[in-house]
């Protein structure tokens, strides 16, 4: 009669113990009880980089890596990107059904009635150096909303919680397009209460002195479905951050600001910045072969762009990237010089043994730096507009974490490896230190 338990023998004692297994899991804590002796702490589990554990349980975002599926609360993301808008998207996820008619014109109404930002905000932007990168300037920004909205601590009132909530997903293009603005030495454009979410950020990026600044709806649409594919991913670096400050019962501002942080680096949301920089560097598709040969060789770095943790077939999201790309270089009547390279990358990328054997497929970034370059959107700021959509994500499952009765502070153990006991030696005995070699960088995260 099979049974949902997992037998373990433990061949250093011979005991045998019985554990429950639900939901294709087993409890870590449960395997606690087995031990060696009185003085035994009991058996650990060892993964860095969280290759094979649960941190929660959730209810948001479904991702099955081998079969290249991908749901935000059972809607699959590619249906989502051709029928909703972001703001559908967003209310989604953080309130787990799509709103009504009526619910979205609220939802609408409050989200654009909180994108100003206080006046000192903008001279604390303006305290940047003139080169500050705009994730740095985003991160530190959203970190000392913190310090405007001291009410927001009470993180378990659920009033105060969602205005939080709000002003953040509100909040973020204004000070992502300020940090733009600041880089290129250009006034601050103050938010439009006219236009919707991503037309009123393309306009607070872009407008100079135009009368009326109009830009094309399918420009405004094609960053839209950006921002929906950008919205969540369930357990990635940037959310488990997001939900790891959030245990200690942060307030959401520096828990975004935490979790943006984790999104800049290179192998998060930077890649979509290190894909451009990389296809800028081959420059031309002659040079694709030898540079496939160098990262192959291990010189050469990554395929920036290509590979997950958890997708081993073709990224969902790249998929409608693809063909966003094609719609968009239409649009704006200009193809990439630098898609016929990624092009070719991803022709013998797919075709190539040490490729396909590892199973690295293009992933969301590969094409979506192509598409901000056609907008005419500097590099910089290719992470910042995964921020913005990502910040629905972070609150949702910052809110799921918060009220799971069986979340608690994030706190992992470890395995000891350095010194036992050893007596203090006084300054005049000590030799100099030996310091650890430099270590070559190893990639070892992700999304
Ligand atoms: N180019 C070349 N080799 C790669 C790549 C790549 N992009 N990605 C993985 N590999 C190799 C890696 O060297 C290793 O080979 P071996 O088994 O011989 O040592 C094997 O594939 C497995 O790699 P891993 O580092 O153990 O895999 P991981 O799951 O820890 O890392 C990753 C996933 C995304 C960090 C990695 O694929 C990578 O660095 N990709 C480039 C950066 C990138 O595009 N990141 C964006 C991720 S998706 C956007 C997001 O949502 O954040």
């Amino acid at each position: 009669m099979p049974k949902d338990t997992l037998t373990i023998t433990d061949n250093r004692t011979g005991k045998t113990y019985e554990v429950p297994v639900s939901e294709g899991t087993i409890r870590a804590t449960d395997l606690r009880q087995i031990r060696t002796g009185d003085d035994d702490f009991g058996l650990l589990t060892y993964d860095p980089g969280f290759m094979n554990t649960s941190s929660c349980r959730s209810a948001i975002t479904y991702i099955d890596g081998d079969k290249g599926i991908l749901r935000y609360r059972g809607y699959p993301v590619d249906q989502l990107a051709e029928n909703a808008t972001y703001l559908e998207v967003a209310y989604l996820l953080m309130n787990g059904e799509l709103p009504t008619q009526s619910e979205l014109a609220e939802f609408t109404h409050d989200i654009t009635h909180h994108t100003f930002v206080h006046e000192n905000v903008r001279t604390f932007i303006d305290g940047f150096r003139y080169d500050a990168h705009p994730m740095g300037m985003l991160v530190a920004t959203v970190g000392a909303l913190s310090t405007f909205y001291p009410e927001a601590k009470h993180v378990m009132d659920r009033e105060i919680r969602r205005a939080q909530m709000t002003r953040l997903i509100a909040k973020m293009p204004t000070i992502a397009a300020w940090s733009y603005r600041h880089s290129m030495g250009m006034p601050f454009v103050y938010p439009s209460n006219e236009l919707s979410y991503t037309e009123n950020f393309l306009y607070m990026m872009k407008r100079i002195a135009e009368p009326k600044f109009e830009i094309h709806p399918e420009v405004v649409r094609a960053l839209d479905v950006l921002f929906i594919l950008h919205a969540d991913h369930e357990q990635n670096c940037s959310t488990s951050v997001m939900r790891g400050i959030g245990s200690s019962r942060a307030d959401p501002y520096v828990a975004v600001a935490g979790a943006a942080a984790a999104l800049y680096g290179p192998l998060h949301g930077g890649a979509n910045e290190a894909v451009l920089r990389m296809l800028r560097e081959i420059g031309s598709v002659n040079n694709v072969p030898a540079f496939i040969k160098e990262v192959k060789g291990g010189v050469g770095g990554r395929l920036m762009g290509f590979g997950h943790r958890v997708y081993k077939n073709y990224d969902p999201r790249a998929r409608v990237i693809k063909r966003l790309a094609d719609q968009v270089f239409d649009l704006v009547g200009r193809k990439s010089p630098l898609l016929g390279v990624a092009l070719e990358l991803e022709r013998i990328a797919l075709s190539d043994d040490y490729f396909v054997s590892r199973k690295l497929y293009p992933n969301v970034d590969f094409y979506s730096g192509l598409i901000y370059e056609a907008l005419q959107i500097p590099v910089d700021m290719f992470p910042v507009l995964f921020a913005i959509p990502r910040t629905s994500g972070w609150l949702a499952q910052y809110e799921e974490m918060l009220l799971d009765k069986e979340q608690k502070i994030a706190r992992p153990r470890q395995i000891f490896t350095g010194y036992d006991e050893r007596k203090f030696v006084p300054m005049g005995e000590r030799k100099p230190s030996r310091l650890p070699e430099a270590t070559k960088s190893s990639p070892r995260e992700t999304d």
